[in-house]
């Protein structure tokens, strides 16, 4: 078994290491297994993350990213001036970068993330690049965040959640995701969503098995990310990254694979892995426009507007919001 680190860990790395313990203990023990997504983004996995965002064959951040710079003026048109731009998960902000260079009368910008040293040192930059900005971070999991701090003005809201995140939650779960940022966002409130779109299986296929091996790495890190973190004896050499496209589902599935019959330790508890045995770790989901259009209506949302790139590859969505919800 590897050793502790030797250094005390604050207490915020101690409640993540625990967090991180009990889904892995849970996830591997039982049937299917698997392990949530959110664990591949320590610091090598986002450091993986944004080399993946940069490869020839992950065409969504670039379709994405000429998109929104295209139709960042039209938003800001449909959405009018004096709105907070709150941002779900927003990383170190640099798409939503093309929608302040747009948007040149937000009363706030209020991004969200489980990162506070992430959110304090994105919040400085963008102060620093647009000094009549006022920019108010909130700390915390936008899967969960049910009102913003009163730090955040009063003003009409525009979310934003690109980057297709929402296709790694379950249709239920993008649902309830829908559910609560149409709560917080309020009665005017309105939606900036970037959705990857159903393509050619072969497109997908690259996209997640790229020739660099960058998507292996950033799969097979959860492995490493269990040794260092959790006192686990997994041998990299003996698992392998896994990604295909389910055709019915419409989702790219992700797994690590145990190449050969063979057992780990995790935080003192010994797993058996027989040969070919995987452990599930993403879904990507792909949507069609009509699928998704009725997702977001069942959401107190509707499509207000959507532009699309010219080969089809990936959307952005302009949703407003409907109906009343509770
Ligand atoms: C963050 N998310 C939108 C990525 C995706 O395409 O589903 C995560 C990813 N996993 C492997 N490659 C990219």
């Amino acid at each position: 078994m590897t050793s502790r680190p030797l250094a005390n860990p604050a207490p915020a790395a101690l409640a993540d290491r625990a967090e991180f313990e009990r889904a892995a203990l849970e996830g591997l023990s039982r049937a299917p297994r698997a392990i949530p997504a959110k664990f591949l983004y320590d610091a090598r996995g986002s450091q993986l993350f944004d080399q993946i965002c940069e490869l020839p064959e992950y065409y969504l951040t670039r379709t994405e990213t000429r998109i929104l710079h295209d139709c960042a003026p039209r938003i800001a048109e449909l959405t009018g001036p004096g709105r907070a731009l709150v941002e779900f998960g927003s990383g170190s902000s640099v798409k939503s970068r093309l929608l302040l260079d747009a948007m040149t009368d937000l009363a706030v910008y209020a991004p969200i993330d489980i990162s506070r040293e992430h959110l304090d040192a994105t919040a400085d930059k963008l102060r620093r690049d647009y000094p009549g900005l006022r920019v108010e971070p909130v700390c915390g999991d936008y899967m969960a965040i049910d009102t913003l701090p009163d730090s955040v003005p009063d003003a009409r809201r525009l979310g934003f959640f690109p980057g297709s995140t929402i296709g790694n939650l379950t249709p239920d779960e993008a649902k309830a995701f829908l559910l609560r940022a149409r709560r917080l966002l309020g009665d005017d409130g309105a939606l900036v969503l970037g959705v990857d779109l159903r393509k050619d299986p072969a497109l997908l296929h690259a996209a997640y098995n790229d020739s660099a091996g960058i998507t292996a790495a950033f799969t097979l890190n959860l492995l490493r990310r269990m040794n260092r973190e959790l006192d686990a004896t997994f041998d990299l050499s003996g698992f392998a990254h896994e990604a295909f496209y389910n055709e019915e589902e419409g989702r790219i599935e992700i797994y690590f694979r145990s190449l050969r019959s063979q057992t780990a330790m995790v935080a003192g508890w010994r797993f058996m892995f027989a040969q070919g045995e995987r452990v599930h770790t993403e879904y990507s989901y792909k949507y069609d426009i009509r699928t998704f259009a009725a997702l977001v209506d069942g959401a107190g949302f509707r499509v207000g507007h959507t532009w699309i790139d010219d080969e089809s590859l990936f959307a952005v969505h302009y949703l407003v919001a409907e109906s009343k919800v509770d």
